[in-house]
């Protein structure tokens, strides 16, 4: 069958009556076109944000070197293991909103020298209610070198934000002397040595700025286009080609935000079009659940679809703003970079110090699973993706109190999920039943991304039926499974979550697969994110 028939024969399978959430036969597709690659997919797209905010940095990252929890020179230990574990590709800090108020300079020489500074966050409402600390004065002990050697400890790149608000080009010029200049050539050169790096940490990745529309300056798009012409200009590059990434949209399911896309490119290419060369990224933020912000543990199965439909808003924000990217850049010099991304709850059980911080469910893991495919689906757009935030935060990966240390039902998504950095993106069609959300919504009955390395197939899908299970053919056009092997992560309550005291209440399980051919049935388990990892014959 030609593959337009067994599109259209699946589809009037699945548009024959069946209602939405309806016990699932085995009406389901998953079709994966090896011989339509889409991109590489970029291990950045798997990258991660630390900011200086609550418990992410003290506590989540830095522990100190006198503590009694295990740690690299102050870095606490299972943190980088468990990075290491997942080839964490890159790391964004210092923020963030905090990133626009940092003075890099009060975060480097001798440690006990540094100034204790009031953070960006001391006025929010929540962590006013906190006792005195690290979250609300800084005491700078960890700055950059702290965060180069952290990278450096799980093998990750560093991505640096500079602060646009409050300093100056200048500033941002001299920060870069400090991480880049030769050994010896630059008293800061000597200041970093002083820090325990002789050697340059060669930091290629620089955001100018961070949500310059708000916290980063209230900034006009044509007001920040000026900016980022004077950050830019003639920084010094000690022979790497640096990376600058613009600040862009704040997104929200209601509104993409693209007039800021537009307007600042406009501006940009208003004065010369070359300098778009100068932009190597354009960044876009979208948290799903800003609306409400309910509880994590807590929801219904409406509030469960209505989650997982906000999640795959992401794929349209993606298509719009590289649209719009388009217009201004026809050469396609630049890609689109989603540096803050996940779902955002309000509790906050860890306690006020803990700001944003909560418990990962089923459905945030799920959540991270859709927007992973997105980007996957997308990698010919996207340079680079930092979930938001890595501890102890929005859609964390880890919750870190002292010595009690959890990998989160999001951790074991960006376990699974690994396997696709560095492979080729295939386009795949899936089609099932949707499912009502409510308010005319309706969202995919299953939905996933598929890539290939050498002869080895990777295709993730997720099934976010709440209660029923969605069997599926699953059609490899243009390749045979010859061996398989499964991973599939659930829980039989979608409420179920790992805490420190139930740290494996959601684990993925993996067993071979038994499937061959280039056509087998397959079904999903509810509520469930699966990996198929395929040898092609
Ligand atoms: O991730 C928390 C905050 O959300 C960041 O500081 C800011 O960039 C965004 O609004």
């Amino acid at each position: 069958m030609k593959r337009r028939e067994f599109l259209s024969t699946a589809l009037a399978v699945a548009a024959a009556g069946l209602a939405p959430r309806s016990g699932h036969a085995s009406n389901g597709l998953v079709e994966i076109l090896l011989d339509e690659p889409i991109g590489a997919i970029a291990p950045e797209l798997y990258g991660h944000f630390t900011e200086h905010i609550g418990e992410v940095v003290y506590n989540g990252i830095w522990v100190g070197e006198n503590s009694k929890i295990p740690n690299l020179g102050g870095i606490r230990k299972a943190l980088v293991d468990h990075l290491r574990q997942l080839r964490a590709p890159v790391i964004r800090w210092p923020g963030g909103c905090f990133a626009d108020s940092y003075n890099w300079r009060d975060g480097v020489g001798p440690r006990a020298q540094r100034p204790v500074r009031t953070n960006f966050w001391d006025n929010d409402t929540q962590l006013c209610k906190a006792p005195d600390g690290p979250q609300k004065y800084d005491p700078n002990t960890f700055g950059t070198a702290e965060f180069m050697r952290f990278c450096q400890l799980c093998g990750a790149q560093p991505y640096v934000a500079a602060n646009v608000r409050s300093l100056t080009p200048h500033d941002f010029d001299e920060w870069v002397e400090y991480c880049n200049s030769p050994a010896g050539s630059t008293t800061l050169a000597q200041t970093r040595a002083g820090d325990g790096s002789r050697e340059p940490f060669n930091v290629t990745y620089w955001g100018i700025g961070n949500e310059s529309w708000g916290c980063g300056g209230d900034f006009r798009p044509e007001e920040y286009a000026v900016q980022f012409r004077r950050f830019t200009s003639w920084v010094p590059e000690y022979g790497l080609k640096l990376r600058f990434i613009g600040s862009g949209p704040g997104a929200s399911a209601d509104d993409p935000q693209v007039s800021w896309t537009r307007g600042f490119l406009a501006n940009l290419v208003a004065t010369r079009a070359d300098l778009l060369d100068r932009l190597y990224g354009l960044s876009m933020h979208y948290y799903c659940g800003t609306t409400g912000k309910g509880n994590s543990l807590e929801y219904s199965a409406d509030e469960w679809y209505q989650m997982l439909w906000q999640a795959d808003v992401m794929d349209s924000l993606v298509a719009q703003h590289w649209q719009a990217m388009g217009e201004y850049d026809k050469e396609r010099k630049v890609k689109l970079v989603v540096d803050e991304w996940g779902a955002w709850h309000s509790t906050t059980p860890l306690g006020p110090p803990y700001l944003f911080s909560y418990v990962p469910s089923l459905r945030d893991a799920l959540v991270s699973a859709i927007t992973l495919d997105v980007f996957n689906r997308h990698a010919e757009k996207l340079a680079m993706c930092n979930d938001a935030q890595l501890v102890n935060n929005i859609n964390t990966l880890f919750l870190a109190v002292e010595d009690r240390f959890v990998p989160t039902t999001i951790f074991h998504v960006f376990d699974m999920y690994k396997s696709h950095q560095g492979g080729r993106s295939l386009r795949m069609v899936c089609d099932a039943p949707e499912i009502s959300c409510g308010k005319g919504k309706h969202l995919w009955g299953l939905a996933g991304s598929a890539s290939l390395q050498g002869k080895k197939l990777v295709v993730t899908v997720v099934n976010p039926h709440a209660s029923e299970p969605q069997a599926a053919e699953v059609s490899l056009r243009g390749g045979e499974a010859k061996s398989a092997q499964v991973t599939v992560l659930t829980a039989p309550d979608i409420h179920a979550h790992n805490d420190f005291d139930h740290p494996a209440a959601v684990a993925p399980k993996t067993e071979p697969a038994s499937v061959s051919g280039s056509r087998f049935s397959w079904t999903f388990q509810p509520a469930s994110v699966t990996k198929l990892e395929i040898d092609l014959a």
